[in-house]
């Protein structure tokens, strides 16, 4: 009696409890990353059988829904695919070959590789009971690309750009209380770009629950207008109503300082949009004396939207954004709140050394940071939509964006396209300025480009009428896209006469959107062909473009036009012009692929910066060539440089505004040194030292990556025995990380073909010819004999309703192999209810931890044909109807990866390393032959 009064009471406690949580629930959104603990394998492209035989069903994915089939169904067995967390790009692990494409930096994977242009992810996750009622969606940044996603086997859409964030409400396909599988099907057989655009899951996913009265994806739209000082902020919010509830909502919205503390609130009751519509709601707030978004002080407010049903909060939704005004003059350029600024931009692409386009967002941090110190103030996402993440930091850090859209065109996948990075991007204060286009050479100077710059253009401004509209134009400047677009984008002086285009369109503002394309490899100072070098010295790349001093001259001199875009900021993989294989990455950038300097961004700190800068050029390593005259240039922002080699002077010169100086010094090895002066006062010296042999490795740790996240860029370099940096150091370096993990290593070298990843490799390896044979019982202490004929192919026209006693099934495999280093797992799929596993005639057993996993020793096993018996009894049907498992499972290889290694290029090689989430440090040793090893220690901030 007691025991039934308490359980009662239990159940109450417990009713009142899942009440409580799921009403708690009701009034959050929740936003969760789920990028940790996928499952991947490659598929294939035309192969069905090897991709899984997935779309080969008789009723497909798109026949009846919840029919995904191969690894799109909820239960396939994916125990034996390759562990891993996202943010992932297969691309940059590949090995490189000449058969691979110019454009994507000769990865043997994506286009012309089948066997590694489709990729599976699959990941599972739990949803409890208490978020019935809630809605559920997979929110993706990004996935390169033609990704189609499926959720416990029902197909949720395609997404066939690599570059648009994208949304799936999963609700209704939910598993409450238990195991819900999201399975993404990659397709990176196709290139959108002309550089490297990596392949798979390379941005986060996320889990999103909300009430089914929510902000809608990308419902928040905030501008300002300023007028005396004040700042009168109106923010747009969209609601969606994905339930029936009808009736009252209160809508908040209030705008928190840059110090988080509330300054405005606005409140109003309105009706809830109808089932599965949206309604608008709008607020205004007066902001006094706003601190402005600018460059140096990127001041960042938020907008909080808080919706409320019957006095409870049911959706809480934070903006970001920034106070500022953007205007461009066609006299005198572009004005940031007001003041007159010219853009000293850099294009990038999205990829970095080692890690590919899978960057973690601290490396977004490290990259727009290294362009920031390069005095670079403008970004042109060429030629897609960002990351989300890039924009973030570029409003944290203040760095102003051309956002651009991927391809021109009026249809609907344009123009969606062109809607969703609009919708997306808006309230970022750094974006001034979207781009529609680029470089259409098949339209660019004609009718058609016209008019399809027209559509897209008044399109844009229908969704964002607070940002002008440009298109990067190469070609017949005067006529097509340049006589209509709002803001010309030149792409480089040499493609046509800037100054007599703006002579025509004088009510036109103007921008070089690119410029330069100069060529140098970072560290060497002589071109060679044979080697592909490039020298670093600043030089006209072809005969009709413009070396960047030549460049940076031309837009400074010319106030109408707002500023330039170097082509680029950042070396990247693809496009090795005026090279081709074995070159791998492009030759165009100020920094290499690590985000090294090449000496033009002495050039640029000069004149683009507010520091005095002191740089000279070559290093003073120069051995064997005593004697013989050496370019030796100076870039700095002093009035007067007087360069000395062994203190003896070789001149004082003067400095032209944004120029540099050059000495002709016949090389003794010693000391080069170069003293600044600026009005007449000594105030830089700055000096390049012959130095002795490397003797010991050094690792730095970039120290603004350091200390903020998990993701941390390490330098590795040698020192000579006086501690001074050896310039043309090349040394082979090995590395190891404990507490942590290294993420990828490179080194900027555009023909390095060393590998930028060691992972293991995990090879899938099916059983074939898998035949059967009647057993009287299930006897298995010992195997049945091979060697009659009453084997047969298994399974085939089982009569279920008659099944033997058991069954002994064998089949073979191969391994290219039986190295002591692999581990061998056999991932067992039920096809008997007792079921008894032999290898090559040995009896293994299951692992502990999972008891149709076995794990295989090399002495059991064989280079060459294997053969695996299993003895079962069978399994049997329920009702006719049932499908009974056939497939007795897979073999996994794992192949232990080689140590991590790279060479150090002209004195650097970079590593990239993740702390593990709950190290407190991570240790990272490396090294080399004939060297000194070095220890980092990266301790938890
Ligand atoms: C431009 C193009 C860039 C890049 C560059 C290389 O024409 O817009 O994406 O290809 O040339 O010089």
């Amino acid at each position: 009696m007691k025991s039934i009064t308490l359980n009662r009471f239990f159940l109450c406690f417990i009713f009142f409890i899942s009440f409580y949580i799921s009403a708690q629930n009701q009034s959050e959104r929740d936003l969760t990353l789920i990028d940790k603990d996928w499952r991947f394998s490659f598929g294939h492209l035309y192969d069905t059988q090897k991709d899984f035989n997935h779309a080969t069903s008789y009723f497909s994915y798109l026949t009846k829904t919840g029919f995904g089939d191969g690894p799109a169904a909820q239960n396939f067995d994916d125990r034996a695919w390759r562990k891993l967390d996202l943010p992932h790009d297969w691309a940059v692990e590949q090995p490189f070959s000449e058969k691979g494409s110019f454009s994507h930096g000769f990865k043997t994977a994506g286009k012309g590789f089948p066997e590694k242009s489709i990729g599976w992810y699959r990941k599972k996750i739990t949803i409890p009971e208490a978020d019935k009622g809630r809605m559920i969606s997979l929110k993706f940044d990004g996935v390169f690309r033609n990704s189609k996603v499926f959720f416990n086997g029902y197909f949720l859409g395609t997404e066939e750009s690599g570059y648009n964030g994208f949304e799936y409400d999963v609700t209704a396909y939910v598993n409450y209380g238990g195991e819900n599988t999201i399975v993404v099907r990659v397709d990176a057989s196709m290139e959108e770009g002309w550089f490297y655009e990596g392949a798979g899951i390379y941005r986060h996913v996320y889990l999103q629950k909300t009430n089914p009265i929510h902000v809608a994806v990308n419902g928040t739209y905030i501008t300002s207008e300023i007028q005396n000082k004040n700042a009168e902020v109106t923010a747009r919010v969209t609601i969606e109503n994905k339930g029936n509830y009808k009736g009252e909502i209160e809508v908040i919205q209030s705008i928190l300082d840059t110090e988080g503390k509330q300054i405005a609130t606005v409140s109003e009751n309105i009706t809830a949009p109808d089932f599965y519509k949206t309604a608008h709601y709008t607020s205004k707030f007066k902001v006094n004396n706003p601190l402005l978004w600018d460059l140096e002080n990127p001041n960042l407010y938020r907008l909080v939207t808080l919706i409320k049903q019957e006095r409870k909060p049911i959706d809480r939704f934070e903006t970001t954004f920034g106070i500022r005004t953007i205007k461009f003059d066609a006299e005198k350029g572009l004005f940031l709140n007001g003041k007159p600024i010219k853009l000293k931009g850099t294009n990038n692409h999205q990829d970095h050394a080692g890690i590919g386009t899978a960057l973690p967002d601290e490396l977004q941090y490290y990259r727009i940071k290294k362009l920031k110190e390069m005095g670079s103030n403008a970004y042109r996402c060429s030629h897609h939509p960002p990351t989300p993440e890039l924009l973030k930091v570029c409003d944290e850090l203040g760095m102003l964006v051309i956002d651009e859209t991927r391809l021109m065109g009026v249809n609907d996948y344009h123009l969606n396209n062109l809607k969703r990075m609009i919708e997306r991007d808006y309230n970022h204060p750094s974006v001034f300025c979207w781009s529609v286009g680029n470089e259409e050479w098949n339209i660019e100077g004609g009718i058609v480009g016209e008019r399809i710059t027209n559509v897209m253009q008044g399109f844009a401004k229908s969704i964002d009428p607070t940002r002008p509209v440009t298109v990067g134009i190469s070609s017949g400047f005067k006529t097509g896209i340049s006589s209509v677009v709002e803001i010309m984008g030149y792409n480089y002086m040499g493609n046509g006469d800037i100054d007599a285009h703006r002579n025509e369109f004088r009510q036109q503002p103007g921008m070089g959107t690119e410029e330069g394309s100069t060529f140098a490899t970072r560290g060497i100072y002589f071109t060679d062909d044979d080697k592909h070098y490039q020298s670093a010295y600043d030089k006209k790349p072809r005969p009709s473009f413009y070396s960047i001093e030549e460049g940076w001259k031309f837009y400074a001199e010319r106030p109408y036009l707002a500023g330039m875009f170097i082509w680029t900021g950042f070396d990247y993989r693809g496009e090795p012009t005026p090279y081709g294989w074995p070159s791998v990455t492009s030759y165009f950038g100020m920094m290499d692929v690590c985000g090294f300097p090449k000496d033009n961004v002495y050039y640029l700190k000069s004149w683009w910066g507010k520091e005095p800068v002191l740089h000279i050029m070559p290093h003073w390593n120069w051995a064997g060539m005593e004697g013989k005259e050496i370019d030796v240039w100076v870039h700095s922002n002093c009035d007067e440089v007087e360069l000395f080699l062994n203190k003896k002077s070789l001149g004082k010169k003067k400095m032209e505004l944004n120029s540099h100086l050059e000495w002709k010094v016949k090389y003794i090895p010693g000391t080069l040194e170069a003293i600044g002066y600026k009005s007449g006062k000594k105030v830089l010296t700055e000096t390049k030292k012959t130095t002795g042999i490397a003797e010991k490795i050094e690792l730095t740790a970039d120290k603004e990556n350091a200390s903020n996240g998990n993701v941390v860029v390490v330098t590795v370099a040698t020192t000579d025995k006086k501690g001074l940096y050896v310039p043309t150091s090349n040394h082979e370096i090995t590395f190891s990380a404990k507490g942590g993990k290294i993420l990828g290593v490179g080194n900027g070298n555009p023909t390095s073909l060393e590998n930028d990843q060691f992972i293991d490799n995990v090879d899938l390896v099916s059983i074939t010819n898998f035949e059967e044979k009647k057993l009287a019982s299930a006897n298995t202490d010992r195997i049945p004999s091979e060697g009659d004929n009453s084997w047969k192919e298994a399974f085939k026209d089982r009569d279920y309703k008659n099944q033997a006693p058991a069954y002994v099934y064998r089949g073979k495999f191969e391994l290219k192999n039986n190295l002591k280093t692999n581990t061998v797992n056999f991932f067992h799929k039920k096809i008997g209810t007792e079921t008894v596993v032999f290898v090559n005639g040995n009896k293994v057993v299951p692992s502990t931890e999972d008891n149709q996993k076995y794990v295989l020793n090399s002495n059991v096993l064989n280079q060459g044909t294997n053969t695996i018996q299993i003895i079962a009894t069978p399994l049997q049907k329920n009702k006719d109807w049932d499908v009974m498992n056939t497939d007795p499972g897979i073999i996994q290889v794992i192949t232990p990866a080689e140590s991590w290694k790279r060479k150090l290029f002209n004195g650097f090689a970079q590593i990239i390393v993740q702390k593990d989430g709950n190290a407190n440090e991570v240790v990272l040793s490396a090294s080399a032959n004939s060297l000194n090893p070095g220890t980092l220690v990266i301790s938890k901030k």
